[in-house]
């Protein structure tokens, strides 16, 4: 495979309106490992798999990840939804179903979270509805290593990573955290 210098590839086995890949395949724990392992096998940098919460074996098709030899599992991609035109009675998309994101998936994604914690040892990188510090702490402490921002970007523009960052380290220095890791699965019993 050709090499772009990318630190990381981000396999998408999440994608909620794909045809034949995305979500299609990614809730396939067989064709997940397959493909987690075959890309492995390919490329010389690290593999993160990103996963649907449209499933109920999340925790399964996170073992495949791990099974597979990735890297790191990346959650969640956005819950399959759909908007319905009342006057034309029809799916407001072409494609009739979306991916519904921002803050509405934020407690599905801390929960996928949480459960991923406990069902693998791969890192977890957590995404879904983060727009502020709190978002971001829910999600490591649910136990996610690293976290995504996609939605609040389009909304408040690229300012927010900076301002998340800042207000996250204020939270950690008030309560004792020295360091992320310190917080990671701090909400695990
Ligand atoms: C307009 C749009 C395009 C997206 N495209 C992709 C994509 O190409 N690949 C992918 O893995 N996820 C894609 N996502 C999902 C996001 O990366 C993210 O997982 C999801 O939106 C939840 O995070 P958020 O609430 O911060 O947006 C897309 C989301 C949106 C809203």
């Amino acid at each position: 495979m050709e090499d772009y210098g990318a630190c990381a590839i981000e396999l998408n086995l999440s994608c909620p309106h794909a045809k034949g890949y995305g979500m299609e395949v990614g809730t396939d724990p067989a064709l997940v490992r397959s493909i987690v392992s075959g890309t492995k096998d390919a490329v010389s940098i690290p593999v993160w798999a990103k996963l649907t919460p449209n499933t109920h074996i999340l925790n399964e098709i996170g073992r495949a990840v791990e099974d597979g030899g990735g890297d790191a599992i990346v959650a969640i991609n956005t819950l399959k939804a759909m908007v319905i035109s009342p006057e034309f009675a029809r799916p407001f998309l072409s494609n009739r179903f979306g991916g519904l994101s921002g803050p509405a998936v934020r407690s599905v994604g801390v929960r996928d979270i949480y459960d991923l914690y406990d069902a693998v040892s791969i890192p977890l990188v957590g995404v879904g509805g983060i727009s502020d510090w709190r978002d971001a702490a829910q999600y490591i402490m649910a136990g996610a290593r690293a976290f995504q921002v996609g939605s609040a970007v389009a909304k408040e523009g690229p300012e927010v990573f900076g301002k998340i960052n800042r207000d996250l380290l204020d939270f950690m220095r008030d309560h004792g955290y020295g360091r992320i890791s310190d917080m990671v699965g701090a909400a695990h019993d």
